[in-house]
């Protein structure tokens, strides 16, 4: 059985994933933030209460992720870890409105945490195993022809750049590193809120990222995908 860690798992697209990856008889350790009432991800416990593990961890708070570490020793290691969690920040998105602690929650949430908490979890990626980091089109550099929403752009093209120093830096382990874009989903993201309409659902952004995974894990490439498979530039 296929062991994946999937962070940011309460709602929208992280919870998606675990049911899908659930489905396919995958081991999945999901992490939600402290949280009083989980309420989906307690009802997929219960249907698979044998192969789904939940801890915690806030990816912007040292102190969560020492005890998040702690808790993972025990038992694990992955097959695939998936870093999903990730903020749209400000709705203005201007850099030029935008107050520090904006900029840092946006930034601590979608660039340095994803990266902070893989570089202190990689003990527990197997050798020749896959760490995923859910990034958006809205990373590509080469892509960003019309400005506007520089916030958000700048924080996955970051973190794109951080997560490909990881492929270099951990070569010695043999490992895939996948930037994966999962389309315009109606998440609470994706559709800030209720207020714009998105362009994919839920169940056909998964159904997609969950093939993207399963056809590029263990290929010990680096590669910028979307939900369709299709290369992007960075
Ligand atoms: N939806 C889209 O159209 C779209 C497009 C491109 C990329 N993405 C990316 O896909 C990922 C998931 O997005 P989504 O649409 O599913 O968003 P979402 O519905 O807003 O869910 C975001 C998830 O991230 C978690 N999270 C946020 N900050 C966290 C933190 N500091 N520590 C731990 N978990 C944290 C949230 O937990 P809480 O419930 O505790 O807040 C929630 O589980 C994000 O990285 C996003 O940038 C989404």
């Amino acid at each position: 059985m296929k062991n994946i860690l999937i962070v940011g798992t309460d709602r929208g697209l992280g919870l998606a994933l675990t049911q899908k990856f659930l489905s396919h008889d995958w081991q999945v350790t999901a992490t939600i933030r402290k949280n009083d009432n989980p309420e989906e991800i307690n009802k997929l416990k219960k249907e698979f209460n044998d192969t789904l593990h939940i801890l915690h961890v806030d990816t912007t708070q040292n102190d969560s992720v020492d005890e998040f570490y702690n808790n993972l020793q025990e038992s694990k290691f992955f097959d695939v870890i998936y870093m999903n969690a990730g903020i749209w920040g400000p709705l203005h998105q201007s850099s030029a409105e935008a107050t520090d602690d904006e900029v840092l929650q946006l930034f601590m949430t979608n660039t340095i945490g994803p990266i902070r908490l893989a570089r202190k979890i990689m003990e527990n990626l197997k050798d020749g195993g896959t760490l995923c980091f859910m990034s958006s089109h809205r990373g590509s550099v080469d892509r960003n022809i019309e400005g506007g929403l520089e916030l958000y752009r700048a924080s996955k093209a970051g973190l794109n750049m951080m997560a490909r120093g990881l492929f270099s830096e951990f070569n010695r382990k043999n490992i895939t590193v996948l930037h994966i874009h999962p389309g315009w989903v109606e998440t609470e993201m994706g559709t800030l809120d209720g207020t714009v309409s998105a362009e994919i659902s839920i169940a056909e952004s998964i159904d997609g990222v969950y093939q993207v995974v399963l056809r590029n894990m263990g290929s010990k490439k680096n590669l910028y995908l979307d939900y369709k498979n299709m290369e992007w530039a960075w």
